[in-house]
């Protein structure tokens, strides 16, 4: 399957992904800047905070209460935001498209 990034240029880049794939895997196996990952997929840094693109926010399994605790902390967020550690892939996400936010420092 496919998965599309969005970069805060505008610029998008797609990249293929396994069904089970985390929204995280997929940006450190192809180094997608501003998607950093710093706990390791653990819920706990909100570094990997990105926004999903509206048709396909739907799509995705709820966020647990976790993750919606952690986005209260997370730069720009807005009702499409999720931790990408925490959105995992299925076939059904073939082309799914994702926004990444301006990488923090
Ligand atoms: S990688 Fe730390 S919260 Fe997602």
């Amino acid at each position: 399957m496919k998965v599309s990034y969005i970069l805060p240029d505008g610029a998008m880049s797609t990249y293929r992904a396994r069904s089970g794939d985390t929204l995280l895997d997929v940006a450190l196996d192809n180094a997608v800047p501003g998607i950093k990952g710093q706990c390791g997929g653990g819920c706990t840094c909100c570094t990997c905070h990105c926004w999903i693109e509206p048709a396909w926010l739907a799509t995705l399994d709820k966020p647990h209460q976790d993750e919606l605790d952690l986005l209260a902390y997370a730069w720009g967020r807005t009702g499409d935001s999720r931790l990408a550690c925490q959105v995992r892939l299925s076939e059904a996400h073939d082309g799914i498209c994702v926004r990444v936010p301006q990488q923090q420092s």
